[in-house]
């Protein structure tokens, strides 16, 4: 076999079988663009799950799965991704790879693309005008499969489902386009994670019940994404999900239920939660036609201002992700927006949130300092209507409308989740009420969108970057005790744990996957591996794992490798191989190498510095002038 031109040089080294199918797969991934990086990787797992693994526990489960799933429409959730009896069309074979492998000149760069995306032009449904929503079934429906069921629903006295057959003309419709990207989240932090048309949350959709929508997804990123609309009490997964770079896909559907819905990134499988963690999601209204709010009634009126307020977090790691750790909690994106730049209004206005608290783990008690609800409407429905209360209560997707006017007197109204870890974190805001203020009429839940110039500047200023899944400034390194030999890297939510180890020459390193959902692979299971991403260091790959298995590998040589997951290249690790500066002591407790006896001659030393300093700063406290 001729020695192929890759930089990360992976198949000069012996490798486990599996590791070099996984830097084959990786080598496919390279040669057919972006696209086929899950399909190389579910068809290396798949084949290994009837040779190595044949008879374990995982490949009984996922083989009992992949039977019990066959013939069903699981369309959209990846769920054809492991195949026992071969591959399947959209699974590229692996000799392909293997061919690659043998002639292609291929450079492998140390970054994985993550581009800062340029946010869509302003973003604006197009409305057909003159097709209005019908209640009885239309004339060119007769053909459909299931015209009896239709026609049942829209004989019941509730709303029909939001099924139309895909050919209808809509009366509304939207794109969104989802990719991986960064935004500013205020307080001089950068989140480097996914966006919905460059931001977080993504744009906010209004319709009105009885609208026939057509959404339109378009995957602008590098691996895919998908969505799920919880408006449309319809399929939306086969028509959705798991969307490859540069596709878009649509459904059509119409709404029937009135209230205040999520829209998320959803590219099936074990990605649906990860996506929705790293920040793609949006607030989607259909307003109320057939019955209006009560409010409206009693006031007489529409409100003075309506305000769609989107709660949600950020996380800095996928195990703070998994586990609900989040850092920051925000409202419509960024930290502190709105007490930043308040929302004015007048005493005596009639005010409408728009409520939902995307979590995706906490839970929000949105209450406002000197209001009580003068009703509140359950999901954003107007029959779900109660009247008074001091807060709303909202676990992750959970959304209300709360109608309540400005009592008269000037003054500042604060908006928070009474949940108030959620506060301090920066979910807190401010209403103003002044007699000479200009209300606006509509608050938008998008989050803020920055061109490249202007992300370009706000990250040579930001103090802080976070992302879920690779190392940034914010993530600390993780040093051993002297003399460690063995340590254990976790790999969750889509990301590894510690992200950055430094370790001596001689440890090894282990990885266990803590990722558990394995089924309907869709974006790609959880299933990852560690590989080298080149440098000058012999290069490493682990095999592919799968929940609660683990690899492990010996680092000898001084120096820093960054490591990725072949399934998952936006998972990013690093490892720093040098000697300690410490050596660790022998059985006798003597030290076995470099002598510490100056330690403690140094630590006198700083405790005496501390003290003086104590001392000097309670002075100035106490007496400033002095
Ligand atoms: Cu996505
Ligand atoms: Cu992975």
């Amino acid at each position: 076999m001729k020695t192929p031109l890759y930089s990360i040089g992976i198949l000069r080294t012996p490798l486990p079988r599996t590791g070099k199918w996984v830097a084959l797969a990786l080598l496919s991934i390279m040669a057919h663009g972006e696209a086929s990086a899950c399909d190389a990787c579910n068809v290396v797992f798949g084949r290994e799950l009837q040779s190595e693994r044949a008879g374990s526990l995982a490949a009984a489960d996922l083989q009992a799965a992949a039977q019990n799933q066959s013939g069903l429409p699981l369309d959209g959730l990846g769920s054809g991704a492991f195949k026992f009896d071969g591959v399947s069309a959209s699974n590229p074979p692996i000799q392909d790879a293997e061919a690659i492998a043998d002639s292609a000149e291929v450079t492998m760069v140390g970054e994985v693309p993550m581009p800062v995306v340029t946010p869509a032009s302003r973003w604006a449904p197009t409305v057909a005008p003159g097709n209005k929503p019908y209640d009885t079934v239309p004339e060119e429906w007769k053909d459909d499969p299931n015209i009896e069921i239709i026609e049942r629903d829209y004989n019941l006295p509730i709303p029909a489902t939001s099924y139309v057959p895909q050919s209808t003309k809509p009366d509304k419709s939207f794109t969104i386009e989802l990719a991986e990207g960064k935004v500013y989240i205020g307080n001089g932090v950068v989140y480097d994670g996914f966006v919905t048309n460059g931001t977080i949350p993504g744009p906010m959709i209004i319709v009105d019940e009885g609208d026939i929508v057509a959404f339109t997804v378009v995957n602008k990123g590098t691996i895919p994404h998908g969505a799920s609309i919880h408006a449309a009490y319809t399929q939306t997964s086969k028509y959705l999900g798991k969307i490859g770079p540069g596709e878009s896909r649509r459904v059509v559907f119409r709404v029937t239920q009135p209230g205040v819905y999520l829209y998320h990134c959803a590219p099936g499988g074990h990605a649906i939660p990860m996506h929705v963690l790293f920040g793609q999601y949006g607030m989607m209204v259909v307003k109320p036609k057939k019955e209006p709010y009560l409010m409206d009634k009693v006031m007489g009126k529409a409100p003075d201002l309506e305000l769609y307020l989107v709660q949600h977090e950020y996380y800095a790691s996928g195990k703070d992700a998994i586990e609900g750790n989040a850092l920051y909690t925000t409202f419509n994106g960024k930290l502190f927006r709105y007490v930043e730049d308040p929302i004015k209004v007048r005493p005596g206005d009639f005010v409408r949130i728009y409520f939902l608290n995307v979590g995706p783990n906490l839970l929000s008690t949105f209450h406002i300092v000197g209001i009580t609800w003068d009703y509140v409407y359950w999901q954003g429905h107007p029959k779900a209507a109660w009247p008074g209360g001091q807060s709303v209560t909202a676990g992750p997707t959970d959304s209300w409308v709360m109608d309540f006017r400005i009592p008269p007197d000037e003054g500042a109204y604060t908006m928070l989740s009474h949940a108030v870890g959620s506060t301090a974190r920066g979910a807190i805001g401010l209403l103003v009420a002044s007699n000479d203020a200009e209300t606006p009429a509509e608050v938008s839940s998008q989050g803020i969108a920055y061109d490249n110039a202007e992300m370009e500047s706000i990250l040579a200023k930001a103090t802080r970057v976070i992302s879920p899944f690779k190392p940034t400034n914010y993530d600390a390194v993780a040093r051993y005790a002297p003399g460690t030999k063995e340590v254990t890297v976790s790999i969750i939510g889509n990301s590894y744990w510690p992200k950055v180890i430094e370790i001596e020459p001689g440890t090894t390193v282990t990885w266990i996957n803590e990722d558990a959902f394995t089924y309907l692979a869709g974006e790609f299971a959880g299933i990852h591996n560690a590989m080298s991403m080149g440098g000058e260091l012999e290069p490493f790959s682990t095999p592919l794992l799968a929940h609660a298995e683990s690899a492990s590998h010996r680092f000898d040589e001084v120096g820093e490798y960054e490591y990725m997951c072949a399934p998952h290249p936006y998972m990013i690790g690093k490892i720093i191989i040098k000697e300690s500066v410490i050596q660790a002591t022998d059985a006798s407790g003597k030290s076995s190498g470099m002598d510490t006896g100056w330690l403690l001659p140094l630590a006198a030393g700083a405790f005496v510095v501390a003290l003086l300093s104590l001392y000097r700063s309670q002075r100035y406290s106490t007496n400033p002038n002095s």
